[in-house]
């Protein structure tokens, strides 16, 4: 017997744009949220830098609405710019509400004021954070706070599979109705309906080899809102940070912006310093300019890795503004105080994502897409440091906003079947999955990377034709798994961001092609829709 459940609202995710809708919502409505892991998981307790926000006296709105729209060279959204952006002030009111613990000045000029630090992009420091480790404070008290909200109940280690939609259900209307969930610790899917679904899944950083990201930014709310129906824009803009710590155990463990902010600079393996060859902002360019010049000099000297060295710096400022940091290279033998780090790019964040307008809504109705996995039209073609958890959390609001107004005149979702199990069997070669996932994986890295040709994004694009076929036969006979289902959404996703880099004839922002090394005068999004796109899983 399948177990079915009913709310008001469904939200499949569990990071910051997922929790901050959860909690903005009215108390009287009923909702479930879904994490494929613990309550703390996704991308958001691994943020470090910190929050972008206009809080200094010196500092003002235009300003980081210029910065933003400069960072996202032409394509972003002013709008939606503009909305993040003058939302910032009360965001970081609302997360000191639920108990986020900035850090503060403890002296100088403006003693228990936050303090604020610089990342590449911003013309001032404007970026609240509790000292490295930003994102855990964030998810900490987001998840003390969703655990004690008695209208919320929480479902730890569900995989949302699919969209249930009226289309689906060959009913009539364009609208979610709820989603098929896999229960891992049981094995068993199950079948939650609402009135209302919010997509809050984070990115698809998962798509590459070498990433930032924790398993599970395999950009499964991405993919299951392009099966349900919904278009997806600027794909190709696959953010790459360009200092991740170079080491065999260290699995791309990130190096906060925060340490150039504070002074850190890029050198090669002799020495050098070589970031003013590529722009007059130095380490402080945009992440696109940075990342796209280490690559450049790794390939010209046939480098594994460059160095970020910031031991210049007293011992004990480097302690204190990043204690994890310095704990986590020491742990590796690296004592950041006295030697320069060991440095590479690796895939950090989906610029693109489903389109949603400025309450988060997406092109099925009652259906919400928030935090990473949405396009809002904020990031442009490069979104600036420190931007996305402002707008998980500015996003998130608006998207419970939108819901606490229709609240009573949305009715409840229709029936739906049971999860149908009776025509696959389990499998006995999940070698086919790990080597697929590896494959997928190591061709975006090297095809669809930080310098692309249209010759590397034809041989991607062919490749993942191929396995998207397999992986639809193997998902048609096998019983569904975590490892299948994030496969199946990384190969749908992929062939997404290859369609997209394909369609765009320029290098602009993170898409960089050496076929079209020029900008065009007018910059357009790539819009991608379902219906006249033939992925045959749709
Ligand atoms: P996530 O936090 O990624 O959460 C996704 C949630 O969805 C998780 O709970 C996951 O379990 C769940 N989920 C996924 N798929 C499913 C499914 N199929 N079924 C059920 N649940 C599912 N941004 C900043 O603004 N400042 C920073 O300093 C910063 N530093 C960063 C450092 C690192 C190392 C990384 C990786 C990112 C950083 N970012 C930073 C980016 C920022 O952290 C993310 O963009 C943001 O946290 C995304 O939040 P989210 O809620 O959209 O998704
Ligand atoms: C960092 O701290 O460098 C990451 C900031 C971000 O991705 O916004």
């Amino acid at each position: 017997m399948q177990r079915a459940f009913l709310y008001d609202v469904l939200i499949i995710g569990s990071g910051a744009a997922g929790l901050a809708t959860a909690l903005k919502l009215s108390g009287d409505l009923k909702v479930a949220v879904l994490s494929k892991g613990a309550l703390i998981s996704g991308s958001t307790p691994w943020a470090q830098g910190g929050i972008a926000a206009v809080l200094d006296d010196n500092d003002d709105i235009q300003s980081h609405i210029h910065d933003t729209m400069n960072a996202g060279v032409g394509l972003c959204h002013e709008d939606a710019v503009t909305q993040t952006v003058s939302g910032g002030k009360d965001s970081i009111r609302w997360l000191k509400q639920q108990g986020v613990d900035f850090t503060r000045n403890d002296q100088g000029e403006k003693p228990n004021h936050y303090h604020l630090t610089k990342e590449g992009g911003h013309s001032h420091r404007r970026v609240v954070h509790a000292h490295d480790a930003t994102g855990q404070a964030v998810a900490s008290a987001l998840c003390e706070q969703t655990a004690s909200a008695s209208n919320i109940d929480i479902f730890e280690h569900r995989v949302a599979v699919d969209l249930i939609t009226n289309k689906k259900l060959f009913l009539p209307g364009n609208r979610c109705v709820g989603a098929y969930v896999l229960n891992r610790a049981e094995n068993c899917v199950e079948l939650f309906r609402a009135r209302f679904v919010v997509i809050a899944t984070g990115g698809a950083a998962k798509a590459y080899l070498y990433t930032s990201n924790p398993d599970g930014a395999s950009g499964d709310g991405i993919a299951m809102a392009w099966r349900g129906g919904c278009r997806v824009a600027n794909m190709e803009f696959n953010q790459f940070h360009p200092t991740c710590l170079y080491h065999p155990q260290a699995k791309s463990f990130l190096i906060t912006e925060a340490v150039r902010g504070e002074g850190g600079t890029l050198h090669l393996p002799n020495g050098e310093r070589f970031m003013h060859r590529f722009d007059e902002r130095a380490e402080l360019a945009p992440r696109d300019i940075v990342a796209r010049a280490i690559d450049h000099e790794m390939k010209r000297l046939g480098a594994d890795h460059l160095y970020l060295d910031i031991s210049h710096k007293p011992a004990e400022f480097v302690k204190s503004h990043f204690p994890m940091i310095y704990e986590t290279c020491l742990g590796f033998g690296i004592d950041i105080t006295t030697d320069p780090i060991p440095i590479v790019p690796a895939a950090h964040y989906t610029c693109g994502g489903v389109l949603v307008d400025s309450r988060s809504r997406s092109d099925v109705n009652q259906l919400y897409v928030v935090g990473e996995a949405s396009f809002t039209g904020l990031h442009g073609a490069n979104r600036m440091a420190s931007n996305s958890l402002l707008e998980c959390i500015v996003f998130g609001h608006a998207a419970a906003d939108d819901i606490n107004r229709k609240a009573d005149s949305v009715p409840a979702p229709p029936d739906a079947p049971a999860w149908d199990e009776s025509q696959v069997t389990d499998s006995d070669e999940d070698v086919v999955i790990s080597h697929n996932w590896d494959e997928l994986r190591r061709f975006m890295w090297d095809y669809v990377g930080i310098v692309r040709t249209d010759k590397r994004l034809q041989r991607a694009k062919h490749r993942v034709d191929l396995l998207h076929q397999e992986i639809l036969d193997y998902y048609s006979n096998y019983s569904v798994s975590n490892d299948l289902l994030e496969l199946r959404n990384l190969v749908t996703v992929a062939d997404l961001i290859i369609c997209s880099a394909i369609q765009r004839k320029e290098s602009r922002g993170l898409h960089y092609t050496l076929d079209y090394p020029d900008t065009q005068d007018s910059a357009q999004d790539t819009i991608l829709t379902p219906v006249n796109y033939s992925t045959r899983d749709w």
